[in-house]
């Protein structure tokens, strides 16, 4: 192709350039002058192509799809986007916890299964994992985890010590770590991963009734995961392992796809379960709420531009529309205000002016100004008004997603229920979901772990936890390290 044929190049103001490759000089050899302002905006615009990583969950990719309700449902929420038959568009972003933005992909760690739904009442988030449940179910401790999990201050290595220090003085932690330890912590690849709200959240039907309810999407790829010996191997070979597979995928037109299926409780049944049904470190058994099928995701469209659609996305667990809502589960109640306050820092306050965070149905919201404000603001800038402005319509849009709270002020998370101990669902997914040989690999993966370099006192405490958990596997545990130490 001749240059004649192609589009002529331009700065960004879209005035055509001269040249793509020489600056302006005075003469061939002679200095570059001051005012070559286009290798200057080239100069500066490289200089901020960078923005700050997420906090946690800084290495991932995603894609576009949508979702397609196969069931009827209307019994239990009104959101028009879970009626039968309805059709979403959907962006998805899948990423580990921990590591920074260029940490390999396959890291033991669990995995953000990110979901953002264009629905026509507004954009629903659906800020999940691949695990049911979570480390910590006080979000006091959250941003402590999460430091445990990362970086050292003096050195700036992760530190295994660390992480078990935090875990086994963290004992609500135990089924988490013992699903992370198991074969699911690391998944094959993101096609191949449930993914799971983990938060209990609320749905309200036509008629008001309120349901507490947890989303499932199994993976339709079906669970595969990979060793730890495979898992270190991959690390070095091709640490883009998940993005490169998810993107070949999408591109060869093998598009991954998941169904929802929920758990649905009926409003008064939360006041006597056996379990607190909003303590996140817990599931609910399914033989006491079963799946309900409800409708299939499909990715089928990657990105073009991985920075604008992928890295400037913003997942919010606070986008939740009609029909739709949450529950008194604290984690979540403080991710409700947590993740709009980091997009505001991380991309500035008009970051839903970013097209991939933009709802397809119109904004008629009263905000105004800001740093790169796209969407005009007009007048009136002020309710109540009598200037014909939007007004909030009680009666169509009601808050009704509500539920109701009283007490003294505490610092305290959860009274307790009849089954509400820390270790009892963990020594289930140990007995009742784990065969033999997925038993040898967790003791295999926990000896690999804390051997590298757990010292006194938080070495004894690690046993204690898995003595907790299972009185076999904290014997294996101890008798394993105790071997490779000595060995
Ligand atoms: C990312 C906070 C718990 C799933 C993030 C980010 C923050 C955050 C600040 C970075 C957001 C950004 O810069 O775009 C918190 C807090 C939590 C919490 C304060 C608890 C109190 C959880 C839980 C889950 C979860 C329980 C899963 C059930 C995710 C996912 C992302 C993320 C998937 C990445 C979203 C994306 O792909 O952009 N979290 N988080 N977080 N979090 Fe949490």
């Amino acid at each position: 192709m001749s240059n004649d044929d192609r589009k002529p190049t331009t700065t960004d103001a879209g005035i055509p350039v001269s040249s793509d490759e020489y600056s302006l000089s005075v003469g061939p050899d002679g200095p570059i002058v001051l005012h070559d302002h286009y290798l200057m905006e080239q100069m500066a615009a490289f200089n901020r192509e960078m923005i700050p990583d997420r906090q946690p969950h800084a290495k991932g990719s995603g894609a576009f799809g949508h979702f397609e309700v196969t069931e009827d449902v209307s019994k239990y929420t009104k959101a028009k986007f879970l009626q039968k038959g309805a059709k979403t568009e959907v962006v998805a972003r899948f990423s580990t916890v921990a590591g920074e933005s260029g940490s390999p992909d396959t890291w033991r760690d669990p995995r953000g299964f990110a979901l953002k739904f264009y629905t026509e009442e507004g954009n629903f988030d659906m800020v999940g994992n691949n695990t049911p449940v979570f480390f910590v179910r006080d979000p006091l401790k959250f941003q402590h985890f999460i430091h445990s999990q990362k970086r050292r201050a003096d050195n700036g290595l992760r530190d295994h010590d660390m992480q078990w220090d935090f875990w086994s003085l963290s004992p609500e932690s135990a089924h988490q770590v013992t699903w992370l330890m198991g074969d699911r912590g690391i998944p094959r690849t993101w096609r191949h991963m449930n993914g799971y709200s983990s938060h209990t959240y609320m749905w309200v039907n036509e008629g008001g009734e309120r349901f507490w309810v947890k989303y499932h999407f199994k993976t339709d790829q079906g669970i595969e995961c990979m060793t730890q010996e495979e898992a270190v191997k991959m690390d070095g070979t091709d640490p883009d392992y998940h993005r490169r597979d998810l993107f070949n995928s999408i591109k060869n037109g093998d598009c991954p796809s998941w169904t929802l299926h929920m758990q649905i409780m009926p409003f008064e049944d939360a006041k006597t379960y056996r379990i607190n049904p909003f303590d996140l470190t817990k599931i609910w058994p399914h033989e006491d709420y079963p799946l309900i099928k409800v409708g299939k995701l499909t990715l089928d469209r990657n990105p073009t531009d991985f920075h604008s659609q992928i890295e400037q996305a913003a997942f919010e667990p606070n986008n939740s529309v009609p029909g739709t809502g949450f529950s008194p589960d604290k984690m979540l109640l403080a991710r409700v205000i947590s993740y709009a306050d980091a997009h505001r820092a991380r991309l500035g306050v008009n970051y839903k002016h970013i097209p991939v965070n933009t709802p397809i149905n119109e904004v008629n919201s009263y905000a105004k100004g800001g740093a790169m404000r796209i969407r005009l603001a007009s007048d009136p800038v002020y309710a109540p008004n009598s200037k014909g402005g939007a007004a909030a319509q009680p009666e169509r849009y009601p808050e009704d997603a509500t539920w109701e709270a009283d007490g003294e002020f505490v610092r305290a998370a959860y009274t307790k229920r009849q089954d509400d101990d820390d270790f009892s669902q963990a020594n289930d997914l140990v007995n009742k979901v784990m065969d033999d040989a997925a038993r040898d690999r967790l003791v295999s993966n926990i000896v690999g772990h804390v051997s590298a370099d757990v010292e006194e006192p938080v070495l004894s405490r690690v046993f204690e936890y898995w003595d907790n958990v299972d009185a076999t596997i904290g014997k294996r545990v101890r008798d394993g390290v105790t071997a490779n130490r000595n060995g």
